[in-house]
């Protein structure tokens, strides 16, 4: 049977490339982002790979009215979303106590609140139909003191692993995908040119490889996937080492 995979943040990244994987298995596929012609081109070249069918649904997740929309889309009975993936995102590039309080909250709002809603509004369909997929893109920064970045993708982690406790014996599982670092545009957006972000070649990432093993755990039923050898030994020492330690660390990359 035919799924329909919602995506945000599908106009770029990790987003873009989601759906080019679900494309090829012959999903139907619901597009959400702001940058409207990006989409468009997008649900061009899906329909040629294999998509069932491709909707655009151009959305700013960050104001009330947009979020709406979407939540819309996820409650109409009458066109079931299958798996929800919320991957809409962005990073800020100063230091708390300098950044733009309202920058802020649109960011606590976009990683928090949207796929609190956004959940929200599928779980019901999902429960009742006794099968549906969730991801939440976090990252490996869930598991480092790393400023409000680390502690909104926490949130992810941690709702993740009680919502795919409680619902995995329903038929729907919620899996938090922790990326590391990910050659996508998050870090260009954050105004940093290749190769001024302070990372090593070897803690690179490439889109299609940590979408592919994050499938392979949600398929699995994982609450949590961490794509890759080198994250998984990362995020486990993290887990064990100091506060203070961690927070050093991770404050070397952007
Ligand atoms: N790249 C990494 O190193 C990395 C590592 C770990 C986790 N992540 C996480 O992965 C997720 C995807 O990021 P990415 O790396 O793929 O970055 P990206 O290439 O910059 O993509 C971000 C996506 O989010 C969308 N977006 C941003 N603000 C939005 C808003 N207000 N409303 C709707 N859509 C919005 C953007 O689309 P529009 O501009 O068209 O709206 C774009 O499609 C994020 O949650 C990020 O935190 C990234």
């Amino acid at each position: 049977m035919t799924s329909t995979s919602l995506i945000t943040g599908a106009s770029s990244g990790l987003g873009t490339e989601y759906a080019r994987q679900l494309a090829r298995r012959g999903d139907r596929l619901v597009l959400v982002a702001r940058n409207e012609a990006r989409l468009e081109e997008l649900a061009g070249e899906l329909t040629g790979a294999g998509a069932a069918g491709v909707e655009v649904l151009s959305a700013d997740l960050s104001s009330p009215a947009g979020a709406a929309s979407v939540v819309d889309r996820l409650t109409d009975a009458a066109r079931p979303i299958d798996v929800l993936i919320n991957s809409a995102g962005f990073g800020l590039p100063l230091a708390f106590e300098n950044s733009d309080i309202e920058d802020e909250a649109r960011h606590l709002m976009l990683h928090v609140e949207v796929p609190m809603r956004l959940m929200h509004a599928a779980l019901p369909g999902m429960l009742a139909r006794r099968s549906g997929t969730i991801l939440n893109i976090a990252s490996v920064a869930a598991f480092m003191p790393r400023s409000t970045y680390g502690a909104v993708k926490s949130w992810q982690v941690m709702f993740s692993r009680w919502a795919n406790s409680r619902y995995r014996s329903r038929g729907v599982t919620v899996t938090a995908v922790c990326p590391g670092y990910t050659h996508t545009e998050f870090h260009e957006r954050l105004g940093l040119a290749k190769g001024e972000e302070g990372i090593p070649d070897w803690q690179w990432l490439e889109a299609p490889r940590v979408v592919e093993e994050s499938l392979r755990d949600v398929a699995k039923g994982k609450a949590v996937s961490v794509p890759s050898k080198r994250y998984k030994a990362i995020t486990t020492v993290a887990k064990l080492a100091p506060t203070g330690l961690m927070a050093k660390l991770a404050a070397r990359g952007r």
